[in-house]
């Protein structure tokens, strides 16, 4: 896409996602690079900017990440963040050194409003520190331009060569002025237009879509899910009847999800798709038995998938194309845009098998984030209900049931999800709680019923709030809730006798449980 595009060059810090997020909410197309990619190709994307994030190095040591003191020279605007930052002052001669102080948490920063970075920025101003280096003495040709009580180098520019530095983490919410600061960098420093817009991005996918395919035939791995949904509806805009969407119900899917799927994008609903549903739920359940290890059950579950396309492809015809509903974050975290390490290996990246039989794949929101992806899907009228629906990963159930997954497991933790999600509701909870479910812990455990003795399984309620699901607190639900929660899943499924509530916060948790 010919975009303007600034460029996050990844040192492996723990906010790069949102830094490139921050980007976009300024209306600046931004994509994640890590440091260890060339100049040349660097040069070649011909960037209006490029910020450096941060990262846990310390960069004087040996081996450390770096980059070549050229980058800085390719005229363009240079913004380095807390590491990134110590990384331009050192690479340009200035000092980083281990500091006297250690600065962790909101901290007052005194700004030169004088510089382009803080124009319309309070002159003190709270901002978030997270480090144990600090830079002794800018490198030469740059003014220091903000200070704290233990940092006197919390921000310098070289101005004339738009080269900026912040200690600090702008990216971070605690900054208060954090994004106007990015944006005085990426729209007026770097003089971005701020074209990154969604209705515009749809169109031009559209059209992108249609050029790239062609008379070509279409397949669509439909999960009814937000991401794939969009995909779906961008594709069925762009192709119409080329497209055919199969829905693969692997059994791992929430109570009725099935048909709730069919409902909207059947025969029956408003999209007027080649429809196909495959009821694979045997086949899922065989390949998993035996199975604990959780990447290997992501494995299996995505292998699978591929291969009930494949023979649904098979039946079709010859199919040129086949669309995934990937987002950025997946891209990002199966470790294929920056540096993150391989958290998990999300089933539409990481797991795709080497021989699938199609001649390309199209992911129409591989750069998107996830409120970007609902963006699109409101600007292509998909309903309300479903741009925000519960995300719900491609693995399913499969991944919030704790070791083996087996048939009967599935009934108990949609039978518990189902009645969560019900008292959820009847709460009028349901919008203000990011992402919420039940998993099946592997874990049983003795219980008394009537005067019986049990030995059942404990089932673990999860709810989160998040911005953007890199991140993440849990919920606090109303005690009430939760007991009636409780009680009503001891008494309605069969084969639990213990709830517990999930309190932990990503990280070091994450929001799935495998
Ligand atoms: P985690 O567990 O990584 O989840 O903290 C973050 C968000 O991603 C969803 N998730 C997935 N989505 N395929 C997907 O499409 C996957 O393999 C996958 N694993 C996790 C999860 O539901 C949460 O919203």
């Amino acid at each position: 896409m010919n975009q303007e595009k600034v460029l996050v060059i990844d040192f492996g810090g723990q906010y790069n996602q949102l830094v490139a997020r921050r980007v976009r909410e300024c209306n600046v197309y931004c994509e994640i690079y890590s440091y260890r990619t060339e100049l040349e190709a660097i040069r070649a994307m011909n960037p209006k900017g490029i910020i450096l994030t941060g990262g846990p190095n310390s960069c004087y040591e040996e081996n450390s990440p770096t980059y070549q003191k050229e980058l800085f020279a390719l005229g363009v605007p240079v913004l380095g963040l807390c590491y990134g930052a110590q990384v331009m002052m050192h690479v340009l001669g200035g000092k980083v050194e281990k500091a006297p102080v250690r600065e962790y948490g909101k901290t007052e920063v005194r700004v030169n409003q004088d510089s382009p970075l803080f124009a319309d920025v309070s002159q003190d101003t709270i901002c978030w520190m997270s480090h144990f280096d600090y830079i002794s003495r800018p490198a030469p040709g740059f003014a220091v331009t903000a200070h704290t009580a233990d940092c006197p180098v919390a921000a310098a520019e070289d101005r004339e060569n738009n080269l900026y530095a912040v200690q600090f983490h702008p990216e971070v919410l605690h900054t208060l002025e954090g994004t106007k600061i990015l944006y005085n960098f990426v729209r007026n420093i770097c003089g971005c237009a701020g074209s990154w817009r969604m209705d515009s991005f749809v169109e031009q996918s559209i059209e992108e879509i249609r050029n790239r395919v062609g008379s070509g035939k279409v397949l669509c791995a439909l999960s009814g899910g937000v991401d794939s949904s969009v995909a779906a509806v961008m594709l069925a805009k762009a192709i119409g009847n080329q497209l055919t969407c199969v829905f693969v119900d692997h059994g791992l899917l929430r109570k009725q999800e099935g048909d709730e799927v069919e409902a909207v994008f059947g025969p029956e609903g408003p999209y007027q798709l080649n429809f196909i549903r495959v009821n694979a739920q045997e086949r899922f359940y065989k390949k998993l038995a035996g199975v604990t290890e959780p990447e290997q059950k992501r494995k299996i579950i995505g292998e699978e998938f591929i291969r009930v396309f494949e023979e649904e492809a098979g039946k079709i015809g010859a199919v040129d194309f086949l669309v995934q509903g990937t987002i950025y974050p997946d891209v990002v975290e199966s470790g294929l845009g920056g540096e993150s390490a391989v958290i998990k290996s999300h089933h539409n990246v990481g797991g795709l098998p080497d021989c699938v039989d199609f001649k390309e794949i199209i992911e129409p929101l591989r750069n998107l984030f996830k409120d970007e992806v609902r963006r699109a899907g409101l600007e292509l009228g998909i309903p309300e209900t479903l741009v925000y629906r519960q995300p719900f990963p491609g693995p399913g159930l499969g991944i919030r049931i704790i070791g083996e997954v087996t048939g009967e497991k599935v009934r108990i933790v949609q039978d518990a999800d189902a009645i969560y999600r019900e008292e959820i509701a009847r709460a009028g909870l349901g919008r203000t709680i990011g992402q919420y479910f039940a998993a099946l812990t592997n874990m049983r455990s003795v219980g008394v019923m009537g005067d019986e003795r049990t030995y059942d399984y404990a089932v673990a309620l999860r709810a989160v709030n998040t911005v953007d699901f890199m991140t993440a607190e849990s919920a606090e639900i109303p005690w009430e809730v939760l007991q009636t929660v409780m009680s009503r899943i001891i008494n309605e499924v069969r084969g639990v006798n213990r709830v517990f509530y999930d309190l932990t916060s990503k990280p070091p948790g994450t929001i799935e449980f495998e």
